[in-house]
C-alpha cells in the first residue's frame, strides 16, 4: 500500500473517492483555497498509483496521471484507500474509466462504429492487498456509479490477471476478436438477448 507524508484521511471521507479533471473527490466541500490543497495532493496521489500500476503491469510510462486527467472530460479516476486500517491510513487502489468513440468487429467480422463506449482503461490493487476481494469491491463501486454493466464495457490492453477477475466475477469469457488493443466479449452487441439496434451503433459506412 502507498504512504504518503500528507494526511489523506480529509481527501478520503469514503473509502471509494471518484476523480475527474479538476482533481477532487467526489465528496468535496469548501472554498477555493482547500480545493487547492486537496487537488494537489490527489494529484500526487493520482501520480503514484498510476506508476506503481504501470510497474505492475510492466508498461513503459504510466497509463494514469494527475496531468492526463486534468486535460481530458470523459475519464474519471476511482481511488481507494484504508483509514485507520492495521497499516494506518494508506491509498491501496486506482481504477481508471473512460467514454472511447471505437470501431470495433462484431461477432461476424463486421466493423461497428461505437460512440462513448464504456471502457476500463486502469486498474491497480497494492500487491500487499490482492486478492482479498478489493479490486472487487472498487469495480463494483464504479459499475454501481457509472451505470455500467460489465458485458458492455471494453478493456484496454487487460492484464491476464485481470482477464482471470473478469471472468471469475462476471462470467466474461468469450472474447470478440479484435485488431485494435481493446479486447471485449461476447454479448457486448446484443441488447435484451437481441441484436443491438440501439442508436448509439451504426454499421460503419451504413
Ligand atoms: N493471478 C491470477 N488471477 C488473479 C491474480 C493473480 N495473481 N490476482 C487477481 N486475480 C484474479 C483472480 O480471478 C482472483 O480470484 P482468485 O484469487 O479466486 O483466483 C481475483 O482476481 C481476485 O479478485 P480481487 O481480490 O477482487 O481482485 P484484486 O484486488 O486482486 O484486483 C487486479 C485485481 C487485476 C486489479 C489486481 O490483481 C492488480 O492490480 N494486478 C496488477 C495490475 C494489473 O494487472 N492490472 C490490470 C490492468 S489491465
Amino acid at each position: 500500500m502507498a504512504n504518503f507524508k500528507f494526511d489523506i484521511q480529509s481527501i478520503f471521507t469514503e473509502p471509494i473517492v471518484r476523480v475527474s479533471s479538476n482533481l477532487l473527490p467526489h465528496t468535496f466541500r469548501g472554498d477555493r483555497r482547500r480545493a487547492l490543497d486537496i487537488s494537489s495532493k490527489m494529484s500526487q496521489i493520482i501520480d503514484h498509483m498510476g506508476e506503481l500500476s504501470a510497474v505492475a503491469q510492466k508498461l513503459s510510462k504510466p497509463v494514469t496521471s494527475s496531468q492526463k486527467l486534468r486535460m481530458v472530460e470523459n475519464q474519471t479516476v476511482y481511488v481507494m484507500a484504508d483509514i485507520n486500517g492495521c497499516d494506518g491510513d494508506v491509498v491501496i487502489g486506482l481504477l481508471k474509466v473512460g467514454a472511447k468513440n471505437l470501431y470495433l468487429f462484431d461477432n461476424v467480422g463486421d466493423t461497428r462504429k461505437v460512440d462513448q463506449a464504456p471502457c476500463i482503461l486502469d486498474f491497480y490493487i497494492h500487491e500487499t492487498r490482492q486478492r482479498t476481494g478489493l479490486g472487487k469491491r472498487i469495480f463494483d463501486f464504479m459499475l454501481a456509479e457509472e451505470n455500467w454493466i460489465p458485458v458492455k464495457c471494453t478493456v484496454d490492453r487487460p492484464s491476464e490477471k485481470l482477464l482471470k477477475f473478469l471472468k471469475k466475477y462476471y462470467g466474461l469469457e468469450t472474447i470478440i476478436p479484435q485488431t485494435n488493443k481493446f479486447v471485449l466479449y461476447e454479448g457486448f452487441f446484443e441488447k435484451d438477448g437481441t441484436k443491438d439496434k440501439c442508436m448509439e451503433i451504426d454499421r460503419a459506412g451504413a
